[in-house]
């Protein structure tokens, strides 16, 4: 089964994928953090992240892989943990470079199906319903206000120390909305058959209760 998560930063998607998956002893995808791992490995490397080509090439020769399961999970590149380095504020600004280009998005939509052959899948990003997983059992489309989604981003970074304004992570997410929305390969769009939630004022837990009701019903269908 595969369960399919998609919307804008700061829709919670991360949040409820995380306790969703260890609820169901599903495996869970992070697909934004793989987009993340190439970033960084990009910038490392000092590869020309305007190059499509080489960015390709960069991907062609790069592990990919995620250690644990569940909330544990960690994403490795060529075996080295990444998982902190990935959600550096100069990374988050360059991903756009990555997830615009479209043959690397070919190429991480087949890591993506492959991840997900292998088992039951919770899968988050933003093109798990349209894209990669078309056919997936449920689908479900986050969303929040940009003042809520910012509060949530900006309360996350302050508790990892990161120093930075609440106006300055509007503005960021505000650029990052228009870049994810607008840009021609799989832009985030909600998928006909996703169940729409828009979680502003919902708590983490209202959130799982109402996602496990529509998965239970489901798997009694
Ligand atoms: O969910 P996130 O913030 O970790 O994602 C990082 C970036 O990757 C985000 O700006 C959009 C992009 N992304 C994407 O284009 N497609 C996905 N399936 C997941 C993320």
């Amino acid at each position: 089964m595969i369960i399919a998560i998609d919307g804008p930063a700061g829709s919670g998607k991360s949040s409820i994928a995380k306790k969703i998956a260890k609820r169901l002893g599903f495996t869970y995808l992070d697909t934004g953090a793989m987009y993340r791992a190439l970033t960084w490995k990009a910038m490392q490397t000092g590869v020309n992240l305007e190059s499509e080509d080489a960015l390709c090439k960069l991907m062609d020769k790069t592990s990919i892989t995620f250690q644990g399961s569940g909330e544990n999970a960690r994403i490795s590149v060529d075996g080295v943990d990444v998982a902190q380095e990935i959600r550096s504020p100069a990374v988050t600004n360059k991903v756009h470079h990555i997830s615009g280009a479209a043959g690397v998005r070919r190429r991480m939509v087949t890591l993506q199906q492959k991840f997900a052959s292998e088992g039951n899948v919770v899968a988050e990003g933003r093109d798990m319903g349209t894209v990669v997983f078309p056919g997936a059992e449920k689908k479900f489309f986050l969303d929040a206000d940009i003042e809520e989604r910012a509060k949530r981003r900006f309360g996350e970074l302050q508790a990892s120390g990161k120093k930075v304004s609440y106006e300055g992570v509007v503005e960021d997410m505000e650029i990052r909305d228009r870049r994810d929305s607008t840009r021609s390969n799989s832009p985030l769009t909600m998928s006909p058959d996703a169940i729409y939630i828009d979680t502003t004022k919902l708590t983490i837990e209202g959130l799982f209760n109402r996602i496990v009701r529509e998965i239970k019903a489901a798997l009694e269908n």
